[in-house]
């Protein structure tokens, strides 16, 4: 197993298909989605006490602190200029018809949060053919704002993407219930504590996707992986790294995130001034090792709380994975 930057690699001609659930998956959908619209109304009151409470919070000290020093157009130009993030996974688990197959990684694009966001993201990623987009929640700004705005925007971003698996998505902690059913419409399979077979000839791959486990935490790792065979490669998708232990001690042999923006402002040398996350610091941006599993964690596209990004660009994953030799 191992992870490097870069290099690229020709893709794959054999038809991919993205086999459903089994007979109890739309029971147990239904369930995890009526779970949540439960937590939807709790959570919606607390971020609007959050917003009461933005005059002394740490965002707002950074606003008044950019706007005073002069930063603040420096930090916001930061804030849209994406790169793509090429990392290469290998192991020697790997079914062999999935050597060199390509994810779009795109997470954290709060799309509402700038008008020009949703244009300059569809421009990014319109040229670059994977085989699977993976999406790993908050597509808005606030919660429960600028919805219809917001559905416009991912509508552009998603017509952009050139991928022959299609879309697989989460939510995050800033989206709703609804927002799950709009990404549906687009032909985006939504994953709500649930997991899907990637085929390619006669190998497989899962892919399995929870709920929130950051503010919602509505989280369920047993349901998601249920369905998955013991010897399966799997994949893991989460808003945030907080369950990578759990996920760890199930078997998964990648961990994707985002959540924590990579803490939006860094300081050279030191790092994020805030993450977000209750996990060590080392799985709060870029790629990390627990166990036998590895994890990435996306600085995201977006910004939240304030538009504005300091040696921390917003980044498009492009992963690849290979089937590593063994030595033996
Ligand atoms: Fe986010």
């Amino acid at each position: 197993m191992s992870v490097t930057e870069s290099k690229d690699r020709t893709s794959h001609h054999v038809p991919l298909v993205l086999e459903e659930c089994g007979q109890n998956g739309k029971g147990r959908r239904s369930r995890a989605l009526a779970e949540r619209q439960r937590h939807e109304a709790r959570m919606y009151k607390a971020h609007k006490m959050s917003l009461l409470r933005s005059c002394v919070d740490p965002g707002m000290i950074l606003r008044v602190g950019l706007a005073v020093t002069g930063l603040r157009g420096w930090a916001a130009k930061n804030a849209m200029s994406h790169w793509h993030r090429k990392l290469v996974f290998e192991y020697e688990s790997l079914p062999a018809a999935f050597d060199g197959f390509r994810i779009l990684h795109l997470t954290d694009l709060h799309i509402n949060c700038r008008p020009e966001l949703a244009d300059h993201i569809h421009d990014q990623i319109k040229d670059v053919p994977v085989d699977l987009c993976l999406l790993t929640g908050d597509y808005l700004f606030r919660v429960g704002e600028g919805e219809h705005e917001a559905h416009e925007y991912m509508e552009h971003v998603i017509s952009g993407v050139k991928s022959r698996g299609g879309c697989i998505g989460i939510l995050g902690n800033h989206d709703l219930a609804s927002n799950a059913t709009f990404l549906e419409s687009l032909g985006v399979r939504m994953l709500i504590n649930e997991s899907v077979e990637i085929r390619i000839g006669e190998d497989s791959l899962w892919i399995a996707g929870v709920d929130d486990p950051h503010d919602y935490k509505c989280d369920d790792l047993p349901a998601a992986d249920h369905e998955i065979p013991d010897d399966a490669f799997k994949i893991l998708m989460a808003h945030s790294p907080e369950i990578y232990e759990e996920a760890a001690d199930l078997g998964y042999q990648l961990y994707l995130c985002g959540h924590t923006h990579a803490g939006q402002i860094q300081i050279p040398g030191i790092g994020p001034l805030m993450s977000k996350s209750r996990t060590p610091r080392r799985f709060t941006h870029g790629t990390w090792r627990h166990n036998d599993m590895y994890g990435y964690t996306s600085s995201g596209i977006g910004a939240s709380g304030l538009f504005a990004r300091m040696f921390c660009p917003p980044e498009i994953g492009l992963i690849e994975l290979r089937r590593k030799e063994s030595d033996r």
